[in-house]
């Protein structure tokens, strides 16, 4: 190792268990040494179909535009409000955490008409609230986050939302960040207009990428823009021309990322989506139970609470970030605060992709009762 500033020596990797990066599989790592070839190489342009191939299935879609974007899942979300609306246009944002605020803000930015729908953190939208508001306006779109990781919770009947959207003349853009990978995502079979995600969490790969998908309807809609993308960056017919039209050089994408989450895709697909999600659920299951045993109780119920994303209620007389440093520098676990309103209130402990195993709950509930029990004594 050449770096003048290494990372502290360890001898076993961290063991990540918060809301993203999660741990990297060995052969997405041994994916990442592959010697490096030019954003124009055929090779990589070869990478980019297959690269789409398996996105499509992930995200349950035959969309023509499925590909992944440099940046991380922010980039997705950007590219998805800057290149789907104009200023002026009425968009719906149902927000129920943190990324849902960001959606509203990134909208603001690119100068629609922003209302906010706002559910108190930890709830999820019953689909007649939705349903109400899209009928106050002429909406151009709808947005809402799946699988909130502020909060914990799944936001659940997203095709019955999707279908308000278009009784009512809007499109759905959905986040799909803490969701795809983890549990089911059919953006064909819901009727999802456009979905974004991002690389570093189910899909076990480093992040750095944004996998998108935008149905033809998004993609007219894309074409018929009267002004240009304001991000040239985020401006999805160019990337569409680069991956899939003349290949026309539009940025210098990395190679060695897209390597990495092609990998990533392919042990996805080779254990099988439901095998997957079933291995999350049952994990997640055995996480829940241990967190009830220490009085940590997750605060989401259990009928829309996430298996990629714990929010565990932190017991009265512990302190969270104490305990949570202790778990970083003295266990080389890492797990994350609540956010906002949660900041002293959860911890939020990820299990996702190749970090969902059965020995890391084994060590991060052994490690959470010794200081715990430390904390009290
Ligand atoms: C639901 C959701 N949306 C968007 C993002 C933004 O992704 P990134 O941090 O990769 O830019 C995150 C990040 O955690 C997220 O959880």
């Amino acid at each position: 190792m050449t770096l003048s500033r290494k990372p502290e020596p360890k001898s076993e990797p961290r063991i990540l268990l918060g809301p993203g990066p999660s741990m990297t599989h060995p052969r997405v790592m041994q994916a990442m040494t592959f010697p490096t070839v030019g954003h124009l190489d055929p090779q990589l342009l070869c990478l980019y179909g297959e690269e789409q191939e398996l996105l499509r299935s992930v995200f349950g879609t035959q969309n023509e535009w499925t590909f992944a974007l440099s940046g991380t899942g922010t980039s997705g979300m950007e590219a998805a409000l800057a290149n789907l609306l104009e200023p002026g246009d009425p968009v719906l944002i149902a927000i129920h955490g943190y990324f849902g605020e960001r959606m509203a803000e990134i909208s603001a930015r690119q100068g629609a008409l922003v209302d906010r729908l706002n559910r108190p953190l930890g709830e999820m939208f019953p689909v007649e609230e939705i349903d109400t508001a899209l009928k106050k306006k002429n909406y151009k779109l709808l947005a809402i986050v799946h699988a909130e990781t502020s909060t914990g919770a799944e936001q659940l009947h997203i095709p019955e939302i999707a279908r308000s959207a278009h009784e009512n003349g809007a499109m759905i853009l959905l986040d799909t960040v803490t969701s795809l990978g983890g549990i089911p995502v059919e953006i064909d079979k819901w009727q999802v207009d456009a979905a974004y995600s991002a690389s570093q969490k189910n899909l076990s790969a480093p992040s750095g990428l944004a996998p998108i998908t935008m149905n033809s309807r998004a993609r007219e809609t894309i074409e018929k823009r009267k002004r240009p993308v304001t991000s040239f960056y985020l401006d999805l017919k160019s990337y569409a021309n680069y991956w899939m039209g003349t290949h026309a050089y539009h940025h210098t994408a990395s190679a060695s990322v897209h390597f990495a989450l092609t990998e990533a895709l392919h042990i996805l697909i080779e254990e099988g989506l439901l095998s997957a999600y079933q291995r999350y659920r049952s994990n997640a299951e055995k996480l829940w139970g241990g967190l009830e045993d220490l009085g940590a109780s997750p605060f989401i119920p259990s009928e829309y609470r996430l298996p990629p994303l714990t929010t565990a209620c932190v017991p009265d007389g512990i302190d969270p970030h104490q305990v949570r440093n202790r778990l970083l520098n003295e266990y080389n676990i890492e797990i994350a605060s609540g956010f906002g309103a949660l900041k002293d209130k959860v911890w939020r402990i990820g299990l996702m992709g190749y970090s969902s195993r059965t020995e890391n709950i084994d060590l991060v509930l052994s490690a959470l009762q010794d200081l715990m029990t430390d904390s009290n004594g």
